[in-house]
């Protein structure tokens, strides 16, 4: 009987929502606790490909529930579609498999426009947001201005509310382009009355579930290096995509928690801007003619390089990782070497754990440590014998440095392309 974290260790796109949704077999109730739209997940079930975004990939099993927690930023129209896209591909949406936060925050057509238009002011400082609204949305929860669920099911109520949020607002929306307040009214007006079944307080819930014997699975999303206080600041997100903010975006102690399973890619990926030690062309180049490393949700072509284990280190310590999930690992194959980067020379220093600010970081270069790699195509392994001895030799030198064992191996999409490595 175990609750879990799954947590990104790295800038997200680990591969998360895969290693979620083969984990969901064993438990009872999958939750989101951070992020909004920005999260892309995909996930092939029964050779169907279903990119999620909001939406706990734990909807794509029978008999699972899913709960949005009081953490998540939700676009209530956005993720209508999302539920629309399901119900269209035979996957019914119900109340009892799919409940909402009555807390959680609601994102408006404004923080998108705001969004976007702050990212065109910075011009290059632009920090490469998805464009969804988040940031705004989240600057509103934290400047005690945003509207909640509980706000959008009550219809006069988000008319007050709305109102007068949005005539506060416009000095700021001058000269931004935003939907018409009335249309945005009554959209939100008839998504509320179209969510609000699924509304409630999913902190009680949730407690009641664990009291049932049910067990949780916390599905992150983003990961480590976007956490908006341990995040390579100011190029995060505005969310804790930590463990923690796994239990603060649903309102389950920490104390229920028993495992944090880290999800790392076997190499390091980014999207948007910020610094990326490890980067190389040669190594995105590779991997984009593969077909890889091409975002869920914006399609950008993701900046890539060797495996960070400075970056590695620091999550471990941040999330409290019991267990990391290797997913893949088949992006290397036929590398004569690979790297792992153990060390970050900075200003003539030689750090082992990140430095706190992204001019510092970057101002780093990598200090590799070479292995050698192998020729095979891996993707067709089934249990960790059937690897490559470098490629375990890899495995092993992973779990050394952050001293934390490998407990999940993925070799490609789909859900049989994953070993399990320990009991
Ligand atoms: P925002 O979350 O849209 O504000 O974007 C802030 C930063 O987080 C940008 O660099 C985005 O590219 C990045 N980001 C947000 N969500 C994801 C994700 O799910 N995967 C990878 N990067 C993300």
């Amino acid at each position: 009987m175990s609750n879990i974290i799954i947590v990104g260790t790295q800038w997200g796109d680990e591969g998360k929502g895969k290693i979620v949704d083969y984990l969901t077999e064993h438990t009872d109730v999958v939750v989101r606790a951070q992020g909004g739209a920005n999260a892309g997940h995909t996930v092939y079930n029964q050779g169907q490909k279903y990119v999620l975004h909001l939406m706990p990939s734990g909807m794509l099993w029978e008999g699972k529930e899913c709960v949005i927690g009081n953490g998540v930023v939700i676009n209530p129209l956005a993720f209508i579609k999302e539920i629309e896209g399901l119900e269209e591909k035979g996957i019914s949406v119900t109340p009892e498999k799919l409940r909402i936060s009555n807390a959680a925050h609601v994102v408006f057509p404004h923080h998108r426009a705001l969004d976007v238009a702050k990212e065109q002011r910075r011009g290059k400082g632009k920090l490469g947001t998805t464009g969804r609204g988040i940031g705004p949305a989240y600057g509103d929860k934290i400047e005690r201005t945003g509207l909640r669920v509980n706000d959008l099911i009550q219809p006069e109520r988000l008319e007050a509310k709305f109102r007068a949020r949005f005539e506060q607002l416009t000095k700021t929306l001058e000269g931004i382009e935003v939907e018409d307040p009335e249309v945005t009214l009554e959209q939100y007006q008839a998504a509320g009355a179209r969510l609000a079944p699924h509304v409630l307080n999913t902190v009680e819930f949730l407690h009641a579930a664990m009291r049932d014997g049910k067990q949780l699975l916390f599905e992150g999303a983003q990961g480590a290096y976007l956490d908006i206080d341990h995040g390579t600041y100011p190029y995060v997100t505005s969310s804790n995509t930590t463990a923690g903010g796994a239990c603060t975006g649903s309102g389950v102690s920490p104390a229920k928690i028993d495992e944090v399973i880290g999800v790392c890619k076997a190499y390091t990926t980014r999207v948007g801007s910020g610094p990326c030690v490890t980067e190389s062309e040669e190594f995105s180049d590779r991997l984009h003619a593969m077909g890889r490393e091409f975002g869920a949700t914006t399609g950008r072509k993701r900046r890539c390089g060797p495996l960070d284990m400075v970056m590695l280190r620091f999550t471990t310590m941040v999330n409290g990782l019991t267990k990391i999930a290797m997913t893949n690992l088949d992006g290397l194959d036929g590398l004569e070497t690979v790297q792992l980067c153990t060390a970050y020379e900075w200003k003539g220093e030689r750090l082992s754990l990140p430095p706190v600010d992204a001019e510092d970081w970057e101002d780093c270069t990598p200090i590799y440590e070479e292995m050698p790699g192998w020729s095979e195509d891996i993707s067709g392994a089934k249990c960790l014998a059937d690897l490559p001895a470098n490629a375990r030799a890899y495995l092993d030198r992973v779990a050394e440095i952050t001293g934390t064992p490998i407990g999940i191996v993925s070799v490609g999409p789909d859900r049989q392309q994953t070993m399990v490595c320990d009991g």
